[in-house]
């Protein structure tokens, strides 16, 4: 038996025209599921499909707003009539506002309510509420699923500056362990990923000047890291086709998976 076979699965990837989602798809791909890749930018989804496609996977592009419920019904039927139930969800869409992000100029007291609550919009409800709301139901008729949140680092810790990206990450860990008991009964997992730093377009400004060096909080991070350095994105791919594979990790729900070069095991 290939514990890591995922013919006949039908996986979706919402945030799959960014880079870890990108990526996260590519390895479902890879491992035989026909992949739905869903975003808003039609030229990175149409670049994640030819990905997929040149691993040698089935995929298709579907436009989606994650924050739009009526856009998760419709590509629901979409990707059904496409492919076939869907078997798995990737919640890969997320990222933080930097005026959300304390700085010398923004003080944590006087962050805009807009911009605290769009994290959340973002990160909770677009990131994971909706989707699960929409999608769980055909899982849980199915009989069988596998749902991967993205979480952060900064879930488990908050870290500076970035207070409500963190806030809404720490609740991604929680709806998380919630759906894990709520869907067990019918055969769906619900397990989180925690990805240390990968270089991507939402933390680019964070991570990189304009010349390409590192920013001195990427140096700090990098110092923080044992490994020393950032992750490549499809250093990804082991723990999504684990997560996603019943016959791999049939037994483990409402767990969370750390690919970050050892971040959250550094104290001194
Ligand atoms: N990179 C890291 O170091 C890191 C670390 C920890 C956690 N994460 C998390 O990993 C996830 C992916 O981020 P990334 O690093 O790959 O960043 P990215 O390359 O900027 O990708 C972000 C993705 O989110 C999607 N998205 C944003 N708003 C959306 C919306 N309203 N509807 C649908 N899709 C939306 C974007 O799709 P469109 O542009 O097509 O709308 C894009 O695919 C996020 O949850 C992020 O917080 C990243």
């Amino acid at each position: 038996m290939n514990l890591f076979d995922l013919s006949g699965e039908v996986a979706v990837v919402i945030g799959a025209t960014g880079a870890l989602g990108g990526a996260m798809a590519k390895a479902l791909g890879s491992a035989g599921a026909a992949v739905a890749v869903v975003g808003r930018n039609a030229e990175r989804g149409q670049a994640c499909v030819q990905a997929v496609q040149a691993g040698g996977g089935r995929a298709a592009f579907f436009t989606a707003d994650a924050l739009v419920r009526e856009d998760l019904v419709r590509i629901e039927r979409e990707i059904t009539a496409a492919f076939g139930t869907p078997s798995i969800l990737v919640n890969a869409a997320g990222g933080n506002d930097p005026k959300a992000t304390v700085t010398a100029d923004l003080r944590f007291e006087d962050i805009g309510i807009d911009a605290w609550r769009g994290n959340f919009d973002l990160n909770l409800v677009g990131g994971v509420l909706l989707p699960c709301q929409v999608f769980g139901p055909g899982l849980c008729a199915r009989g069988r699923g596998s749902v991967i949140n993205i979480a952060s680092v900064s879930a488990h810790i908050p870290l500076s500056r970035v207070v409500s990206y963190s806030a809404s990450k720490a609740a991604v860990l929680s709806l998380t362990q919630f759906l894990a008991r709520e869907w067990a009964p019918s055969g769906v997992r619900v397990n989180s990923l925690t990805p240390g730093f990968f270089p991507a377009e939402q933390n680019r400004r964070l991570l990189f000047q304009e010349d390409g060096s590192p920013t001195p909080r990427a140096q700090s991070i990098l110092g923080h890291t044992p490994m020393g350095r950032f992750g490549k994105a499809d250093e990804l791919a082991g723990a999504t086709i684990f997560l996603a594979s019943a016959k791999a990790a049939g037994f483990v729900t409402g767990s969370d998976v750390r690919v970050d070069g050892g971040f959250l095991s550094q104290t001194i």
